[in-house]
């Protein structure tokens, strides 16, 4: 049985103008909602304190062991209002499955996985009147997250650890996103290596990400594409998001797990290719093969996959050679291919409730 996450309701909550100003225009990830879900681990007492409070600071001692070792993990979901005005998540139980392996990997205490549902759907009821209406490509994205807080300089796991979900109104997570965006094939950096933390969805990851990130914009590009850290050239992901191809002769290859992260929406897509015509393939793709494959029209559509970011068309690419020189290639005419909008239209209608939810994957808040 989960947790209960008691309730204790904001005495300055966001007036009702205020809050339709920021559902007119979310952006993402720059408003928050009024409350956030809470507990806290200690290694004497375990999980204590679950509540949904006010969204407050923390006060974190300067020695706080994530300030220091990065001891930290987070997750990436959202709830969706259907015309009704009901409102659903999709999947939690995935993201809360995921969020143990992280835990494991990086040696953080597990958090239940029905206590992980309990605190992001406790959250969502609160703050209902937060979750955007149903359209466009709005949603009310939440971020589940963990991390170390014991005031300790010791290189170990931490004895103290806060939990926390956020909640954030958000639009799409990119301007481009439905016309498709650009990828740098970095070859300075990689993402994870075998036996690392790749697989885990920590923000380690990320702050590794940033530098190659701005090398990607330094080339004109939206996001980067890494290859695998062996030097095999296989595609890995890109950086917020997994990455999928289209094969002329129907098949949806994507690469195996292992280094990469296990996305919700690559789990999706994989399970919905068969509706669609295409046999889902996992396996390695490497960038030879995609340019090969890219020019002579055996991968006819190229896109990536995550939560924030939907089905995001890719467009092309972009790296550097072998002795210094470039290259470029465009995918297909360079707009977004006719199977990736069916995926993108088909995912987005399942979670606003505009097809049939015939997998399960639905959990009413
Ligand atoms: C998500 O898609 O939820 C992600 O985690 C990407 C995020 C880092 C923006």
């Amino acid at each position: 049985m989960s947790a209960e996450f008691a309730v204790v309701r904001s005495g300055r909550p966001a007036g009702a103008e205020e809050r339709a100003a920021i559902l007119a225009a979310p952006g993402f990830g720059q408003h928050f909602t009024d409350h956030m879900a809470a507990a806290t681990w200690t290694a004497e007492g375990g999980w204590e304190g679950h509540k949904v409070g006010p969204l407050e600071p923390y006060q974190l001692h300067p020695s706080a062991a994530v300030l220091h070792y990065a001891q930290e993990i987070f997750e990436g979901l959202k709830a969706y209002r259907h015309d009704d005005g009901s409102v659903w998540l999709f999947r939690p139980e995935v993201n809360a499955r995921r969020f143990a392996r992280s835990a494991r990997r990086l040696a953080l205490p597990v958090l239940p996985e029905d206590d992980f549902v309990t605190s992001v759907a406790t959250l969502v009821e609160v703050d209902e009147p937060w979750v955007p209406a149903p359209e466009g490509e709005e949603s009310l994205y939440l971020r589940p997250f963990m991390f170390a807080s014991e005031a300790f300089l010791g290189v170990r796991p931490a004895s103290r650890v806060e939990y926390a979900v956020i909640a954030s109104p958000a639009g799409p997570y990119f301007e481009s996103g439905v016309t498709g965006v650009t990828l740098w094939v970095t070859s300075t950096y990689t993402r994870a290596a075998e036996g690392g933390t790749g697989a885990a969805k920590c923000g380690g990851n990320y702050a590794g990400s940033l530098a190659a990130q701005r090398e990607a914009a330094e080339h004109g590009c939206d996001q980067v594409l890494y290859l695998d850290s062996a030097g095999k050239g296989n595609l890995e992901e890109s950086g917020t998001m997994n990455l999928l191809l289209i094969t002329s002769d129907g098949r949806l290859v994507t690469p195996e797990l292992g280094t990469i992260l296990e996305g919700v929406t690559r789990d999706t897509l994989l399970a919905l290719a068969g509706e669609h015509g295409l046999t889902p393939v996992e396996r390695s793709v490497s960038i030879g093969e995609l340019r090969a494959g890219v020019t002579d029209g055996t991968f006819v559509e190229v896109f990536a996959a995550g939560t924030a970011a939907v089905v995001t068309p890719i467009t092309g690419f972009k790296g550097e050679g072998g002795g210094g020189e470039g290259y470029e290639f465009t995918v297909g005419d360079g707009s977004p291919g006719r199977k990736t909008v069916e995926l993108r239209e088909h995912v987005l209608d399942i979670q606003y409730g505009r097809a049939q939810d015939t997998h399960g994957w639905l959990h009413r808040v």
